[in-house]
């Protein structure tokens, strides 16, 4: 019996020793320790000894059993253990490993330039302000001195909601300065950016819908020289102090003197040609014209409510596109609002 049991001990170690998963294990303790395992069989002979025998035996049978069960316990947390090693390996993450960077976008061209531009003016002390893009015609046109029958107010021009012409989607930011001057008393800086809309084509240069930006300032003893400092001071600001600039007399209804401002062509440099052709940028001009500006009509500031002998102002009108592409050196207009990305990436 002594070697049965030492014989069953050495068997079952080395089973143990070598078993690799909790299944063998399992398997290795009913086969032994079971209800009709090896060494339960074997206990079950103790009866036949003698009673001397007993106690040594007993004591041995228990041993052996202990052993056993010891190397159970130890053979089982082993496996556990590298069972965890080993999915914990498998699942390891190196967390120094660089992420996956996240595309960020930017602001759209004409947006940074309109953010420039707004910038610079309320350094200047100009208040932003919004309005509506659906207008009343006494606002876009009347009050503004165009008179009935002017060319803009035609219906091959401007976009017309009603058969009466009083409401339209505005040609300009200029009702802006009507909307400001009734509900506002001088001195003041405004500056009203915003979509506008007339009956263009669309091609390099034109499109249904643009942006101007308009400003108006109005105080007492305003002059034209505040006019040309203001804008000029912005402009050199925006294209460079070596920029160069002229302002031509031209006519707007509401305004008097008026004038445009013109900025020379940054592709030919003035001489409207490039290479023996006629420059595409300026048309052969030599000049770009930036924006309408003058000094506020008389009727205009009478129909506001505000005294002409008291009070004068200027205002300006200034295409948001056409400085965008001036600024960043676009050549097509089209270009600005077709917003592919690998156009709006360059900037
Ligand atoms: N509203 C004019 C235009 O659209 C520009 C302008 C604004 C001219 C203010 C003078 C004063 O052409």
């Amino acid at each position: 019996m002594r070697e049965q049991l030492e014989q069953i001990k050495n068997n079952a170690l080395a089973a143990l020793e070598a078993s690799d998963t909790p299944a063998a294990l399992e398997e290795i303790r009913v086969k032994l320790l079971g209800k009709k395992g090896e060494l339960t069989a074997v206990l079950k002979q103790m009866g036949r000894l003698s009673p001397e025998e007993r106690p040594a035996m007993g004591q041995l049978a228990n041993n052996v059993r202990a052993e056993i069960e010891a190397k159970l316990e130890q053979r089982k947390a082993a496996i556990h253990a590298s069972v965890l090693e080993a999915k914990l390996a498998a699942e390891a993450i190196d967390v120094t490993i660089p992420g996956e960077a996240i595309p960020v976008g930017h602001q759209h061209p004409m947006n940074q330039v309109l953010q420039q531009i707004k910038d610079l003016f309320v350094g200047l002390g100009y208040q932003v302000v919004d309005g509506p893009e659906v207008e009343l015609a006494d606002y876009n046109f009347t009050r503004l001195n165009i008179e009935e029958g002017h060319p803009s107010r035609d219906r091959s021009d401007t976009f017309y909601f009603t058969d009466d012409d009083s409401v339209l989607l505005r040609t300009q930011t200029s009702p802006m300065q009507i909307r400001f001057m009734e509900t506002h008393k001088p001195p003041f800086c405004m500056l009203a950016p915003g979509r506008v809309f007339r009956k263009d084509e669309a091609d390099a240069t034109h499109s249904p819908m643009f942006h101007q930006i308009e400003g108006l300032v109005v105080d007492e003893h305003i002059t034209m020289g505040d006019l040309k400092g203001a804008l000029t001071t912005v402009m050199r600001n925006i294209y460079g102090e070596d920029s160069v600039m002229r302002f031509r007399p031209h006519h707007f209804p509401f305004t008097e003197p008026s004038c445009e401002m013109d900025m020379q062509c940054h592709k030919c440099h003035g001489t409207g040609e490039i290479d023996g052709q006629v420059c595409s940028t300026c048309h052969g001009e030599g000049w770009i014209e930036l924006l309408g500006a003058g000094m506020v009509h008389p009727k205009v500031l009478e129909n506001c409510g505000i005294d002409p002998e008291k009070y004068s102002g200027f205002a300006f009108g200034m295409g948001l596109e056409r400085m965008a592409m001036g600024r960043m050196k676009i050549n097509d207009l089209r270009l600005i609002f077709d917003n592919d990305v690998r156009f709006l990436n360059q900037f």
